[in-house]
């Protein structure tokens, strides 16, 4: 059921807000139970649709999977198949880091190569080299991957883009691998630490995550174990934006700051302020927003691309030009054709947008094309004039619990549909 938000447009927001568990840690740390071929206990994991998705990946697989609250009980000694459904694969792309789990647990599996997705053609050419490079044989065919070994063994890999994914998928392959493997220009996002913290406490030997060499020692048995997802960044992120685009007041509650430090940085810039203390943050947006004069996307620890378009919003407002650079996907600026809808002044050439800041935007209707873009869309909705009916909102719900109903609490008017 295709669902739209109603937002009528103009409150202040005002209030405080929890932070939930981060989609893009749970989901490697899901796959990861694979491996041990036990029962696993994940908690403050998040509601949302791809963690859905992983989980019916895992039933399919043959694992038990039980529900309590935020808390997931894995059972994955019952995994008995290599084989992943094809139209959950192509619905969550990074379902493709289950080749890297199965790999090491059984030495085979079969997927549909993953669908490109609304970012950009998104390869996994990283993926199947480092793999290959371990002693998988990978044969391509009818856009299925047919992946075997007789053996993963550990070896150096150059990765030449520091991938999330690729990155994960090595950790992932290497855990039971004969021998050591070593990642360089390995990702250092912290939803990658987040995975080494599960693996060590299901008996891996990984060390360096959050750098950019990551050393894997092959282990041999491993066991059951407890893990507490990290924070969620972007939508801690998301949430620190809602407040400066509003010119709101609103506090966020158990957040890692050292996450969270350069869209901090970047919001500072705008005249946002951002009062830190401890594993909180209030953030008071200004009368008068400034422009950025470059927000440019990099891996972490560099701006992240999945706060890229929750900017652009705010930018639109803001007293003056800015510009952004997305170096990180090719096709990330599917929200600037909706926003110029809602009035404002966006030109795009390539990788680089820019934005010229009108006084205020204008309510309309708008399409969701992807998970973020979505969300920027709903965070013009709050600060335009008049009501905004943002279409596809199922995209949002990928990676936000309720987003009105977050929003709601904090003063804000929307109706979903
Ligand atoms: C992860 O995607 C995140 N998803 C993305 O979040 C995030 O935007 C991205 O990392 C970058 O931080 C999850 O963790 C589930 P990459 P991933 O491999 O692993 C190219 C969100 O909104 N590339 O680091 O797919 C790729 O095309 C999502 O929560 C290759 O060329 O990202 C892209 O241009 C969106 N070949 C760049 O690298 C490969 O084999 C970064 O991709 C792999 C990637």
């Amino acid at each position: 059921m295709v669902e739209k938000y109603i937002i009528n447009g103009g409150a202040r927001l005002e209030g405080e807000v929890p932070i939930i568990g981060a989609k893009n840690a749970v989901l490697p740390i899901l796959a990861a139970t694979v491996i041990n071929g036990t029962t696993n206990v994940i908690s403050n994991v998040p509601k949302l649709k791809d963690v859905e998705v992983m989980i019916k990946i895992l039933t399919s697989l043959g694992a038990r999977v039980d529900i309590e609250g935020d808390t997931l009980i894995i059972d994955s000694s019952t995994i008995n198949r290599v084989t992943l459904p094809e139209e959950l694969v192509r619905e969550m792309r990074s379902s493709i880091i289950l080749m890297g789990a199965l790999l090491a647990r059984f030495g085979e599996a079969v997927l549909s190569y993953p669908g490109g997705c609304e970012i950009g053609p998104r390869p996994i050419d990283l993926h199947l080299k480092s793999l290959r490079q371990m002693g998988t044989e990978i044969v391509e065919s009818h856009g299925f991957l047919y992946c075997k070994t007789d053996g993963l063994k550990g070896c150096e890999i150059q990765l030449d883009y520091p991938s999330v994914g690729a990155t994960e998928n090595i950790i992932l392959a290497a855990t039971m691998a004969e021998g050591t493997t070593i990642i360089r220009n390995a990702a250092r996002e912290p939803e990658i630490v987040d995975l080494q913290d599960y693996l060590n406490k299901a008996g891996c030997r990984v060390k360096g995550a959050g750098t950019s060499v990551i050393v894997v020692e092959g282990v041999q048995k491993l066991n059951s174990c407890e893990h507490r997802i990290i924070p969620d960044r972007i939508v801690a992120g998301t949430f620190m934006v809602a407040a400066a685009i509003t010119r709101g007041e609103i506090v966020l509650k158990n957040v890692v700051l050292e996450h969270l430090q350069s869209i901090i940085a970047k919001l500072k810039e705008t005249g946002t302020k951002v009062l830190v203390d401890r594993d909180e943050i209030k953030v008071i947006g200004p009368e008068k927003l400034y422009p950025i004069e470059m927000l440019q996307t990099l891996p972490y620890p560099g701006f992240p691309t999945d706060m890229q378009a929750q900017f652009m919003a705010l930018l639109t407002i803001a007293d003056g030009t800015s510009i952004v650079n997305e170096t990180v996907f090719e096709n990330r600026f599917k929200h600037a054709e909706e926003l110029t809808r809602m009035g404002a002044n966006i030109k795009t050439l390539g990788s680089v947008a820019v934005i010229k800041g009108i006084k205020e935007l204008t309510g309309a209707k708008v399409f969701a094309k992807d998970l973020r873009g979505g969300a920027a869309l709903v965070l013009a909705g709050l600060a335009a004039q008049g009501v905004t009916e943002v279409e596809n909102i199922n995209h949002v719900n990928r990676g936000y619990e309720n987003l009105y109903v977050s929003l709601n609490k904090l003063g804000a008017n929307i109706i979903s549909v």
